[in-house]
């Protein structure tokens, strides 16, 4: 993802998380900024998905990942989170889900991520419960 990414990758942002505070352009810019590892899907042009990756010493976290509500089931999403993965490095890996998100769940589980705890009204203005969620080094 590079900063002329940020106006389309806020857009979807504001398309797919609606009811739990999107992502501004200002958070992404701040993201680019500290160097996380941020990655998008494209077609031409036009950004498809994006998914991002903090690492630290002894930890990366997956910051976000969302593919277009069009382009959904078509391998971008595996495809995104198979380029973090590679960028954590032997990292154990952390991030948090709604729990009722089926589809992500599903997708993490078949990376090797376990649910390791339950964080209630986690996301907001929603007050949905997410699980916590971990892949060892
Ligand atoms: C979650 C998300 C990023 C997955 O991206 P995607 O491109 O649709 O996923 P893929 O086509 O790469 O599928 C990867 C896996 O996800 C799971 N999956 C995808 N769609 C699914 C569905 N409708 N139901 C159940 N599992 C599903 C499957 O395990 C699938 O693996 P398989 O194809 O080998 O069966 C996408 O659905 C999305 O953007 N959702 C809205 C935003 C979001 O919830 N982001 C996650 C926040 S934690």
């Amino acid at each position: 993802m590079r900063w002329w990414d940020i106006e389309q990758v806020t857009h979807l942002e504001e398309v797919l998380f609606p009811a739990d505070s999107p992502w501004t352009a200002a958070m992404f810019w701040s993201e680019l900024a500290q160097g996380h590892h941020y990655v998008v899907a494209r077609e031409g042009e036009r950004v498809l998905g994006y998914a991002g990756l903090a690492r630290s010493v002894d930890l990366a976290e997956v910051q976000t990942i969302g593919v277009h509500p069009s382009y959904q089931g078509r391998g971008l999403g595996r495809n995104m989170m198979d380029n973090l993965l590679e960028a954590a490095a032997g990292l154990p890996v952390m991030l948090e889900v709604r729990t009722d998100n089926t589809a992500a769940i599903a997708l993490y589980e078949s990376l090797g991520f376990v649910r390791l705890s339950l964080r209630r009204n986690y996301y907001q203005p929603s007050g949905a419960d997410a699980y916590t969620m971990e892949r060892k080094a």
